[in-house]
């Protein structure tokens, strides 16, 4: 049986760690050839091997997203292999460092280097995918999928101000863009997820980290990676064939609202 995006040429930033790793894997299995892309190239190289072992078909190409242009270089490259480009997951992204033993820092306390960061890899750096993608897009005549990861902090207040700034732009632009491009026949979604374990905040894979992730997301649990990717595959597939302009949470129902039950 083919898979969801059978033969789809796509690109995944952030590939080498967490959701990416996650998103890159899954789409391979479900029939796409991959440029699997990260700012650490042996990390993408790691992740496209694995693709590789098996059985399916992707290469790495290292790119630092907030560079426009390593991503048109990463467009190129992506066409000059495949011959087009069918999905481009806009996944990579960062957060403000706590200092060892310290909190999410205050708004007051983050500097404008962090804001910038932040905001050259979280909000530059999917522009930056968007842009590349859709110019390659409208040269193959049309169409296209365009998802991105933002985060429940773009749909609530959650976790770190700037880094909240930072998601909120991107479910805004997501919104804005799937407009813009939709007489194109290019759909542009996000998925939102939650609290994850993954190598983002230091100590988020940690017992405590996941401990604090469980009480918070009313399902009880943090978000898995692959749950994330799940969802991401669904809005580049076809069953998504409908749907552009929506921020998908992944969130175990933590942007639904508070539970005013009594925990027992
Ligand atoms: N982990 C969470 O709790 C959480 C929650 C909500 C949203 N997110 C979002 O999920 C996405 C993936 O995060 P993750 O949890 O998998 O983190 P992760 O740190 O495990 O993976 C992120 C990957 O992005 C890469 N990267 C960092 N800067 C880059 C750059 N400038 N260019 C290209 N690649 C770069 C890193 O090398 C890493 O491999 C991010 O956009 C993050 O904001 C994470």
């Amino acid at each position: 049986m083919d898979g969801l995006i059978q033969g789809k040429i796509a690109i995944i930033t952030g590939a080498g760690s967490g959701v990416g790793h996650a998103a890159a894997l899954l789409f391979a299995q479900h029939g796409a050839k991959l440029v699997v892309s990260d700012i650490d190239a042996v990390a993408a190289e790691t992740t496209a091997a694995e693709i590789r072992a098996a059985g399916g078909d992707a290469i790495a190409q290292p790119c630092n997203v907030a560079n426009a242009a390593q991503v048109d270089a990463l467009v190129a490259i992506t066409v000059q292999t495949f011959g087009r480009l069918d999905i481009i997951y806009n996944n990579a992204g960062i957060t403000i460092q706590p200092a060892p033993g310290q909190g999410l820092k205050n708004f007051v306390d983050a500097t404008q280097e962090d804001a910038d960061r932040l905001f050259g890899v979280n909000v530059y750096g999917v522009m930056n995918g968007c842009k590349a993608a859709l110019r390659q897009f409208e040269a193959q005549g049309g169409g296209g999928v365009i998802v991105n990861t933002a985060s429940v902090a773009g749909l609530i207040g959650y976790g770190g101000v700037v880094y909240g700034a930072t998601k909120g732009a991107i479910t805004s632009l997501t919104r804005t863009l799937a407009i813009e491009v939709a007489s194109q026949n290019v759909r542009v979604n996000s998925v939102c997820p939650a609290g994850m374990p993954t190598k983002f905040m230091p100590g988020g894979n940690s017992a405590r980290g996941i401990a604090s992730m469980s009480a918070s997301h009313p399902l009880g649990r943090p978000i898995d990676p692959a749950e994330c990717a799940s969802a991401a595959l669904f809005l580049a597939s076809d069953l998504a064939s409908n749907i552009t302009g929506v921020n998908l949470p992944v969130d175990g129902g933590l942007s639904a609202g508070q539970s005013l039950r009594k925990s027992s």
